[in-house]
């Protein structure tokens, strides 16, 4: 069992970096705040998560499909979404240390005792939660003993008052820099989004942004799609690929980069089914994370209180995780109304309304002559009119379920992470780690291993890795060491299933396969061994 929390998170980064799934970006020059570089084992795990959420939002949707939108557009995109304008976080600096800070992020507490006398009281960063609870948290995280112990004291005596936690929003100036214990600043409102320059001339005509989000290149080839992809209501468009935000404080490893990857779909519909397709999604959202493996009990839905809801949104909730170092936000499900299309709109002069000719071929006789008393011309007339606006065009209103890949993939190992104890070659019980990532999303699915380098052993095993490899599941052969330590080897990188040709093999031309989480070994034929491993990961 891995002890604590923090114990967890380090042993996990540093086995990320031994069995290169990920290492600090540019690290040889000392690294880059926020910024992270997947090394071939990670580069599988990620584009085997982005591949299962392709096969399951794009490719088993008949009205979904899916698009590639640059990473740098027009600037106007993004004053129409609003994100030059508003897409910021309130900062606070320290007068001192010049640490920078989001104001959202400090949580400030205060141990009041008798006489009214100061215990204890610190600002710390991070999202600790309200009441006492957090308060105490927040006590043992940064107190010593002697002064918990007059904390507890202060408690017993009936004494002890709490003020707090509270953040530099609610009480300007009562909070102090976490780093040094200076004084902060007021806050400013930082924006988040990267700038660039496009072309050789420098200037405001040529600045230009890194998107921030996948999304709004959606919106913007809406019509694009809709026209040449002959789409009819509901229907979705799906995206998977880089953003960046000048995060003011990347933290917890790939939890919050400066770039990542996330992976977006904006459904489509009709205004009226738009709660009805927000559920479906909530709901078919959470389904997959807990059917890649991770634990619904560390999985949980929250919906957004309505003062946490950005404006536009009329229903909005995430799905959180339960990272070692705090539940934090996996997904957001949104029902972003009709208000991403109608800015476009409004910016771009572009119609990007939704005409409903099934619609109005049901009801195109009402706008007969017979119905204006046979007059043809009126009858035009109105059908014209009636055309311009609902309930035949219309904008469609957008539920969007935004997952971000990196922190899916942090997640993933989060839980694949396991400390247990498997027999060595002599049947020695031998601690090992164990990351128990889904077959589905595992980088490498099988190894296969000669039990001795000869007799013929490494040939068989060889084939047997060539022909996995020929059917696209991705393989690795190893001959080097005990076989034991090419389990755990295996083992620690997640690979569900070892085959292992030995003595047997050469006269009844079977294999063992070894099973990763129940350590069970069973005996199959060498010649059936594709097809048990592909059955087995279900691909
Ligand atoms: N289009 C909506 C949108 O971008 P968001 O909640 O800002 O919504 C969606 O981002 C997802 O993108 C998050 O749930 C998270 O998984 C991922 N994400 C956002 N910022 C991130 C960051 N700095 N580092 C890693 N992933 C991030």
């Amino acid at each position: 069992m891995v002890e604590s929390s923090n114990e967890l998170m380090d042993k996990l980064v540093a086995l990320c970096k031994r069995r290169g799934f990920i290492f600090q970006s540019s690290e040889i020059y000392g690294g880059i705040g926020g910024f992270w570089d997947y090394g071939p084992l990670g580069v599988e795990l990620k584009r085997n998560i982005k591949n299962a959420w392709w096969e399951d939002i794009v490719r088993k949707h008949d009205n979904i499909v899916g698009l590639d939108c640059s990473i740098i557009m027009n600037p106007r995109v993004w004053v129409a979404s609003g994100h030059v304008g508003g897409f910021s976080d309130p900062m606070v600096d320290c007068k001192q240390c010049k640490a920078r800070f989001r104001e959202d992020q400090l949580c400030a507490v205060r141990f009041v005792g008798g006489n009214n006398s100061v215990l204890h009281e610190a600002c710390v960063e991070g999202a600790w939660g309200e009441g006492e609870q957090a308060a105490l948290a927040i006590l043992e995280a940064t107190a010593n003993s002697k002064i918990r112990r007059r904390v507890e004291q202060a408690r017993k005596a009936g004494k002890l008052s709490i003020d707090g936690p509270f953040t530099p929003a609610d009480r300007p100036g009562q909070c102090k820099c976490p780093k040094c214990g200076g004084e902060l600043t007021e806050a400013r409102e930082f924006n988040l989004m990267l700038q660039t320059h496009v072309g050789a001339m420098q200037g405001s005509s040529s600045l230009a942004y890194l998107r921030p989000e996948t999304a709004q290149g959606i919106f913007a080839n809406y019509k694009n799609v809709l026209d040449t992809g002959r789409m009819k209501l509901p229907f979705g468009i799906a995206q998977i690929g880089k953003s960046f935000r000048n995060e003011i404080n990347p933290r917890n490893f790939t939890f919050r980069s400066r770039e990542f990857e996330q992976m977006e779909l904006e459904f489509f519909c009709h205004s009226n089914e738009a709660e009805k397709w927000y559920e479906y999604w909530r709901d078919a959202r959470f389904q997959w994370y807990v059917d890649h493996g991770l634990q619904s009990s560390r999985l949980r839905l929250r919906n957004h209180e309505p003062d946490e809801m950005a404006h536009y949104a009329k229903s909005c909730a995430d799905v959180e995780y339960e990272f070692p170092f705090g539940v934090s936000e996996l997904e957001g499900i949104a029902n972003r109304t009709d208000f991403d299309l109608k800015a476009h709109q409004e910016h771009s002069g572009r119609d990007l309304t939704y005409f409903d000719d099934e619609a109005w071929e049901r009801d195109g006789d009402k706008f007969s002559a017979e119905n204006f008393d046979g007059d043809k011309k009126a009858a035009q007339q109105a059908a014209k009119q009636a055309k311009q606006g609902p309930p035949y065009r219309f904008t469609p209103h957008v539920i969007e379920p935004s997952g971000g890949v990196d922190r899916a993939m942090l997640a993933f190992l989060c839980e694949a992470y396991c400390e247990d104890e498997a027999p060595d070659e002599n049947g020695v019980m031998q601690k090992r780690v164990v990351m128990k990532l889904h077959p589905r999303l595992a980088p490498i699915k099988a190894a296969v291993f000669p039990l001795v380098k000869k007799d013929n052993m490494p040939e068989i095993a060889r084939k047997i890795c060539d022909e996995l490899k020929a059917a696209g599941i991705s393989s690795f052969y190893d001959q080097t060491g005990a076989v034991g330590r090419r389990y755990r080897r295996q083992d620690e990188v997640g690979t569900p299933f070892c085959i292992t040709v030995d003595g047997q093999t050469l006269e009844d031309q079977t294999v063992t396969v070894r099973d990763r989480d129940t350590l069970a070994q069973e005996r199959i034929p060498t010649a059936g061994a594709v097809d048990y491993v592909r059955r087995r990961i279900c691909l």
